[in-house]
């Protein structure tokens, strides 16, 4: 039996469950359970948070996951990704206040920037031999301009419409993100043979999807 973990709600959780089902793996499940077998293969489907996942994979506690890629770029660049899943594209974007001028990432020098994904700003600006002053939020991010807790943020952006609504624009786009198929380095040799079995499938799947 492989254990796999996917978001309990969001962006992901209803693309996930299609691919599988896609991949005529059917889930029995009650929508208030975190936890769900398949009745027509060896999968059990765990409902996590986002942001726990790489540490779930990490341990073992689950065998494979569908996460995006930003998740593992911030909390899991250990992490191995076996397949990328063509969906819940989105990009992981510096923003600031639509009527601020703009010149170079070199503006962010020592200005406060509110947002979910620290590490990865972080390297991005150290790169560029930025420094700028960090602020950790979990959600709800774009809103932090607005109420003078920074000047500006780091997000992902998908349709564009929360930065649009916000009156921020995107000046950097740190990277482009996708769900993926990640594995935990403590899978077993027989949960690694059904994974084959699912990556092949998912395959089909995505050639079909072209
Ligand atoms: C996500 C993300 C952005 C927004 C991007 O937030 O944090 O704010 O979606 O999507 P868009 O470009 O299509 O508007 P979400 O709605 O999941 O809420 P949260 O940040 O409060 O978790
Ligand atoms: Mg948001």
């Amino acid at each position: 039996m492989i254990r796999i973990a996917i978001q309990k709600s969001g962006r992901l959780n209803e693309d996930s469950l299609q691919i599988l089902k896609d991949c005529g793996i059917s889930i029995d499940n009650g929508k208030d359970q975190l936890k769900a077998a398949s009745g027509n293969f060896p999968l059990e489907v765990f409902y996590l948070r986002n942001g726990d996942i790489p540490q779930y994979l990490r341990d073992g506690v689950v065998d494979v996951a569908i996460i995006g890629e930003n998740v593992l770029i911030e909390k899991g660049e250990d992490i191995e990704i076996a397949e990328k899943l063509g969906f819940s594209k989105c990009k992981v974007s510096l923003a600031v206040p639509k009527d601020v001028a703009y010149n170079g990432v070199q503006d962010f020098e020592g200005k406060r920037i509110a947002t979910s994904y620290p590490n990865t700003v972080q390297n991005y600006l150290k790169e560029k031999d930025v420094n700028a002053d960090l602020h950790i939020i979990t959600g709800s991010v774009e809103i932090a301009p607005n109420i003078g807790l920074a000047d500006a943020i780091c997000d992902i952006v998908s349709s564009g419409s929360t930065l649009f609504k916000n009156n921020l624009k995107e000046v950097e786009v740190m990277l482009k993100s996708e769900a993926v198929l990640a594995v935990s380095p403590k899978i077993s040799k027989e949960c690694r043979e059904i994974l084959k079995q699912i990556q092949f499938r998912i395959q089909s799947v995505l050639q079909a999807r072209h």
